[in-house]
């Protein structure tokens, strides 16, 4: 039986006996642009993205020594997990001499281009800055986050918005919104690197960032008036070197679904559904699939993301 399981749109943030417990969302990409290689190696994206009821739980509580522990078998708990840079990040630029222990509870597959690690990063920033009473402006958050990855910064915001640049640069959007969407997790673990390697995209032609932004915001135009024409540039190569999961692709799409896309680099592969009843029967039909992890999920708009973390409101700009 493929394991699946219903998320609901409601995660509370909490403080239990000074510990900080947050979500940590999910993504997708409605659409993930490649407009071409760059001088430092990476690519220039225009993408839109968007947080889903899929979530990790961050704990934070006072220690005098930084420790991570996860329950989850395939994520590391030392120095090369993003909660522990996030954290040591802070520490160095703020001064902060105390540390802090952090507990992770992962269900967002990991790696899966849902933006588990990337989100657990975002968490941490947040987290550790109320945790140890720092008083960080929203664009110092986001620029340590950039230099944590390209998915980060996005993590700051929630609900839908426009990724440029590397994807680092962030601009919200009026809101999508879709309740039934399944996600299909096959167990592949595609190396980000190596499918935008082996995409071999063309140097970038146009370098002048005002015209790029142009064309980003002309893709966010077209998102807005078609929210449904889906498209993410790594799909075709990612499901040439894993064949896989062009199959989940099928499946979903034979199954009903009204549009079906890679997430990020995938693997998994999220379907956007008319009806619950086609969604709910989906999840039964897919259910033969041993390998798979499957995700009934809706879209956490930005209100509804800035709510879930409660503690951290204050570090949020009033309007974006
Ligand atoms: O930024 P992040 O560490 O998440 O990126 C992982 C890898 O994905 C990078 O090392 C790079 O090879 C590739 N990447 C890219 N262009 C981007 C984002 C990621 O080439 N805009």
């Amino acid at each position: 039986m493929a394991r699946f399981a219903s998320s609901f749109l409601f995660f509370y943030s909490c403080v239990v006996e000074s510990e900080i417990v947050l979500p940590s969302f999910a993504k997708i990409n409605w659409r993930l642009r490649v407009l071409g290689k760059r001088d430092d190696g990476f690519h220039e994206l225009s993408t839109i993205f968007q947080t889903v009821s899929l979530a990790d739980s961050l704990g934070f509580s006072d220690s005098d020594e930084l420790s991570l522990e996860t329950d989850s078998p395939t994520v590391p708990a030392d120095g090369s997990n993003l909660v522990i840079r996030a954290a040591r990040l802070l520490q160095e630029e703020f001064g902060v001499g105390r540390g802090a222990r952090i507990t992770l509870s992962k269900r967002i597959p990991a790696p899966g281009g849902l933006g588990g690690g990337s989100s657990n990063a975002a968490v941490a920033l947040l987290g550790l800055s109320v945790l140890w009473g720092l008083e960080p402006d929203f664009p110092t958050l986001c620029r340590l986050a950039a230099r944590l990855g390209s998915d980060v910064p996005f993590f700051l915001y929630g609900g839908t918005a426009l990724g440029s640049g590397r994807g680092t640069e962030i601009e919200t959007l009026p809101e999508a919104s879709e309740k039934f969407i399944l996600i299909a997790a096959p167990d592949i673990a595609v190396p980000t690197a190596a499918a935008f390697a082996a995409l071999g995209a063309k140097r970038l032609t146009k370098t002048d960032p005002e015209s790029i932004l142009k064309l980003c915001r002309c893709d966010a135009a077209g998102f807005l008036r078609r929210p449904r024409e889906l498209r993410n540039d790594l799909e075709t190569t990612v499901n040439r070197l894993f064949p896989e999961i062009g199959r989940v692709r099928e499946r979903l799409l034979e199954a009903g679904a009204a549009a079906v896309l890679l997430c990020g680099s995938g693997a998994s592969v999220f379907g956007l559904f008319d009806k619950k009843e086609t969604r709910q029967a989906t999840l039964e039909a897919l259910g033969s699939e041993t390998d798979w992890r499957l995700f009934a999920v809706a879209t956490v708009s930005r209100d509804e993301y800035r709510s879930a973390l409660g503690p951290c409101r204050r570090l949020f700009p009033i309007s974006f």
